[in-house]
């Protein structure tokens, strides 16, 4: 694969955008089903730098509701990873 020309959709795990296609081509016709196969968010950033462009992406090649689609994941906070200690005592400065 020419890596130049690689679009990269999940950069955690290193999911392209050829990835995406050819699963969805060879009849993965659920999202669920797609984002296992493929990992897709289940890297560091839990989904938050994917979902919803492999989710965009997958709405529009299988004629899906993207609405539908996203209203089935919970993004739960926080945004940021935050460092333990500052939600103990101890973590005060
Ligand atoms: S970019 Fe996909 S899990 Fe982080």
């Amino acid at each position: 694969m020419d890596r130049e020309k690689v679009t990269i959709i999940c950069r955690c795990n290193d999911v392209t955008l050829e990835d995406i296609l050819k699963a969805i081509e060879s009849g993965i016709d659920d999202f669920e089903l797609l984002r296992k196969k493929l990992k897709i968010g289940f890297g560091p950033c839990q989904g938050r730098g994917c979902l919803v462009i492999a989710a965009r992406l997958f709405a529009r090649k299988t004629g899906r509701n993207l609405g539908e689609i996203i209203s089935n994941y919970t993004f739960r906070p926080p945004l940021v990873p935050i460092p333990v200690k500052y939600f103990t005592r101890g973590g005060e400065k």
